[in-house]
Order: C-alpha cells, then sequence, then structure tokens
C-alpha cells in the first residue's frame, strides 16, 4: 500500500492526489479554446537523407503574430520531414545547441539498438551525433523526437519533433494521392504564456493524466485552414500530444477510409466515421471532397467521447478545409493493397504479460526516487537504467500483454526496436479499431482493458517499452528490454 511509502517531497504530492477522486483528478484537461482558422496550414518543409538536423531555441508563432520562444530542430519548431526510400543506407549529422542533454529516437524507425535514441546514448550540450541506419520495413509515416529520460516530455512539448516517411516501390504502385494532395497533419495541444510561447510546468495532477494544453497546434500554429479540391486527400496524421487523445472524424459527419497505421498500409482499406488517435500513434486517411459544396468549410475535428473523463467530454476542431476549386477526382481505389505478412500465434515461444499500474491501483514498486513520483510502473517497476528487465531471443516471436485491468488512465504503450500486431483486446471495448489492423508500434490500452500484441525481435541490443503518456513516461513507466 501507500503507507510503506518513504516521506520525502513526492509523498505530499502523492497524499494530496490520493484524497481526489477521478472525477477531480481528470479535471486537469483544460477546455479547448479554437481559435479563428485564419492562418494558413505549414506544409512541411521535405528533406533527404544526409539532410542534417541542429536541436535548438527558436523564435516561432504558434499564435499568428505573436512570435515567441519555443524549441525546434533547424530552422522551425516542427523539425522538417523526411522522406527516404526503404533500403537506402541513411545518415542524419545531428548536433545538440541546446543547454541540456537531448538526443533523437526514430519512433516508428526499427533501427540498430545504438541508433535507436535509448536514454543512455544521449548527446551533451554543443556536442554532434551522426545517426546512421537502413531501413528494411514497409512503407509508412514514422516520427522523430528527443528521448531523455525525465525530460522527453518537456523537449517534446517545447517543440523538437518531426516526421520520417519511408517510401516504397509497392506503395508508388498504388497511386495514392500524392504532392499536393497528400497532407501529413501533426496535432499537438499545448498551454501557451501571454507572449505566445509553449509553457511546461506540469502540476501533479497533471502527471497523473499526462499535460494537456487548451490550444490545438496542427503543424504548428493554431487554428489552420487549407484550401482542397473536389477529389480525394491523403491525411496522414501524427498524434504528436502527451498526453491528449483525439477521436478524429470529419465536421460534417461524413465517414472517411483508414488506409494505414503507424507501421505502414492496412491489408485492405476500412471505412469509418471517427477513430481514436493516441499520443505517439500515427494513421493514414483517404478523406473524399468530391460530394463537398463549392465554397463549403469541413473541419477534421475531435469528437467528444466516453472512457477518459474530461478530456473526452468535449467536441473541437483541429483544421478547417474550404472546397475552394472544383476538380475531377482522379483517384480511384486500388483494387487491392500489399499483402500483410501476420505474424501467427501459434508460432510463438513465449507470453509475457505487463502489469500496467496508476496511482489509484498501482502494482506497487514507488522504488525511483529520482522520478517526479514514480507512480506509473510496469509489473511494479518504475525505470531504472541499469536493470535490463526482459530478455528476449533474436528472432524470436513473443505475445506481449498489456493488463490495464485495474487501471483508471489510458495507456499508449510503445516499443522501441520493432513493430508489431495487435491480435486481441478484452476487458473495455472488445474489438479491434481500424488502424489497429495492420503494423503498430504503440497500441492504446484503454481504463480497464487488457491488449495482447504479437512481436518479431530482428534487432538485436538493449530497446526501451514505454507508456507514451510523456508525463507517464518521465514519471518512470518504461523498462528496459535487450534481444540477444
Ligand atoms: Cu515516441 Cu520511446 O518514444
Ligand atoms: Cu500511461
Amino acid at each position: 500500500g501507500f503507507g510503506a511509502v518513504a516521506v520525502g517531497a513526492g509523498q505530499s504530492l502523492l497524499t494530496g492526489c490520493m484524497n481526489h477522486d477521478m472525477a477531480e483528478m481528470s479535471a486537469v484537461a483544460p477546455t479547448i479554446q479554437e481559435g479563428a482558422f485564419t492562418t494558413p496550414l505549414p506544409l512541411m518543409k521535405t528533406v533527404a537523407e544526409g539532410a542534417s538536423l541542429k536541436a535548438g531555441t527558436q523564435t516561432h508563432a504558434i499564435v499568428p503574430g505573436k512570435p515567441a520562444s519555443a524549441l525546434g530542430y533547424n530552422d522551425s519548431m516542427m523539425g522538417p520531414t523526411f522522406r527516404v526510400e526503404r533500403g537506402v543506407p541513411v545518415t542524419i549529422p545531428f548536433t545538440n545547441s541546446l543547454t541540456e542533454e537531448t538526443n533523437i529516437h526514430w519512433h516508428g524507425l526499427v533501427v540498430p539498438a545504438n541508433m535507436d535514441g535509448h536514454p543512455d546514448q544521449l548527446v551533451k550540450a554543443g556536442q554532434s551525433f551522426a545517426y546512421s541506419f537502413t531501413l528494411d520495413q514497409p512503407a509508412a509515416m514514422a516520427w522523430y523526437h528527443p528521448h531523455p529520460h525525465m525530460q522527453t516530455g518537456k523537449q517534446v512539448y517545447m517543440g523538437l519533433a518531426g516526421l520520417f516517411i519511408v517510401d516504397s516501390p509497392e506503395e508508388r504502385a498504388l497511386k495514392l494521392p500524392s504532392g499536393e494532395f497528400e497532407l501529413p497533419l501533426v496535432i499537438q495541444d499545448k498551454r501557451l504564456s501571454a507572449a505566445g510561447a509553449p509553457v511546461y510546468n506540469p502540476t501533479m495532477p497533471e502527471i497523473m493524466v499526462g499535460y494537456m494544453g487548451d490550444t490545438i497546434v496542427v503543424n504548428g500554429v493554431n487554428a489552420p485552414f487549407h484550401p482542397v479540391a473536389t477529389r480525394t486527400y491523403r491525411l496522414r496524421l501524427l498524434n504528436g500530444s502527451n498526453g491528449r487523445i483525439y477521436n478524429l472524424a470529419l465536421s460534417n459527419g461524413d465517414a472517411f477510409h483508414v488506409i494505414g497505421s503507424d507501421g505502414g498500409l492496412l491489408p485492405a482499406p476500412e471505412r469509418v466515421s471517427s477513430l481514436l488517435l493516441a499520443p505517439g500513434e500515427r494513421v493514414d486517411l483517404l478523406v473524399d471532397f468530391s460530394k463537398a459544396a463549392l465554397n463549403s468549410e469541413v473541419f477534421l475535428q475531435s469528437s467528444a467521447f466516453s472512457g477518459v473523463g474530461s478530456q473526452g467530454s468535449q467536441t473541437f476542431k483541429l483544421v478547417k478545409f474550404m472546397v475552394n476549386r472544383s476538380e475531377a477526382d482522379p483517384f480511384k481505389m486500388p483494387a487491392s493493397f500489399p499483402a500483410l505478412t501476420t505474424l501467427s500465434p501459434a508460432s510463438t515461444a513465449k507470453t509475457r504479460k505487463f502489469a500496467i499500474g496508476d496511482a489509484m491501483h498501482g502494482a506497487g514498486g514507488h522504488s525511483n526516487k529520482k522520478s517526479m513520483a514514480g507512480m506509473h510502473t510496469i509489473n511494479g517497476k518504475t525505470y531504472d537504467a541499469a536493470r535490463i528487465d526482459e530478455s528476449v531471443a533474436l528472432n524470436s516471436t513473443e505475445i506481449w500483454e498489456f493488463d490495464n485491468s485495474m487501471g483508471d488512465e489510458p495507456h499508449p504503450m510503445h516499443l522501441h526496436g520493432t513493430l508489431f500486431q495487435v491480435v486481441g483486446r478484452s476487458g473495455g471495448r472488445d474489438s479491434l479499431m481500424a488502424h489497429e489492423k495492420g503494423w503498430k508500434d504503440t497500441v492504446l490500452v484503454m481504463p480497464k482493458e487488457t491488449v495482447r500484441v504479437i512481436v518479431r525481435f530482428q534487432r538485436s541490443g538493449k530497446f526501451v517499452f514505454h507508456c507514451h503518456n510523456l508525463e507517464h513516461e518521465d514519471d518512470g513507466m518504461m523498462l528496459n528490454y535487450e534481444v540477444k
């Protein structure tokens, strides 16, 4: 029980927490203040293999007319989008121009352990490191962000994140909407100072549920608009928020096609009218504006949803599409998508079970006094850099089970070093969402749910797995695993 926790700075906070009921705890998700949707949507600069990255302080206007201080890569708050062909050797020289340690984790890219941005592999202030790897995985939209333990939440929130798109001949053969009809969108929520700068200052209840903002930021700006033609667009979305889950939908209620997920295309498109996207997850959508009236407006929004307290109680808009020109739609849904190599549960050597602990029903073990509070645990443990928690045989296939049956909070669980497939969910929702039917690296485990994934381990070395609610991660909800 909690009585055994040593009294320290964290303890009074913890006790304070325990006196709140969940309704009050979840009240810390601030109400979204919608903007005017008068800022053009920034289209992220695309760069090729070989382009360098420099982390540093930027001046960036999240709100139009209010340039303010943020972190970022190169010359903008959002880093450039890398676009790389599968199988081509990639080198990215990185310089840390921050005043503290950082590194880069290539989230969703299966790279050698020493290139993965493990929390051990830090680049000191003023130092450089060249990341290099060759990708052998399906075409997909991954992303990159810092990963220093206990600083990840702050550094990502302050602006350090970017996209990484892997292309392949198989995907090009499908002739999906491309060029101006393919829109990568990074969705985040921020709290801003009066001057318009992102402010990262989570209080204790905010460590519990994740630090959420009241201002939605898409591709680095609040409330953007984008003109579209009457045709099909490919929207490639990343939830780059620290803690907020979005229930994506179109404001006119139209359905859309889900064609891909974290790790690439689905074996077949699925038509849905809403979709939950948790921090760290990506989804690839086809949105058909061909039936929209000329000069109409269609918003991508987050619709209210249940199961996560106040953060799901509001419907709010993310980005405005203005249908401003009539165009024949040349896009035809491909007759077939590349087959998915399904990992078979029958071939598994082992099932590992991970009990997810949060403060209300923790699995125990508040051992890490260095963490903010250590209330978020996996199998009763918080992160210890010096400990290997799981040893896995190279090239083995396993079932990993994330058990949140005792939990009151949603946890998007993320593995480094591999991709996985979701095999089942029980205890809450009993089915898979459309974007869970392909390769994944992050899976949303809602309160009361147990989710099983099947994983193949093809890279040797030491990797982490963790909750991608970045406040939970920094609170210690992360373990090491070693493949050999
Ligand atoms: Cu995007 Cu270890 O995470
Ligand atoms: Cu979590």
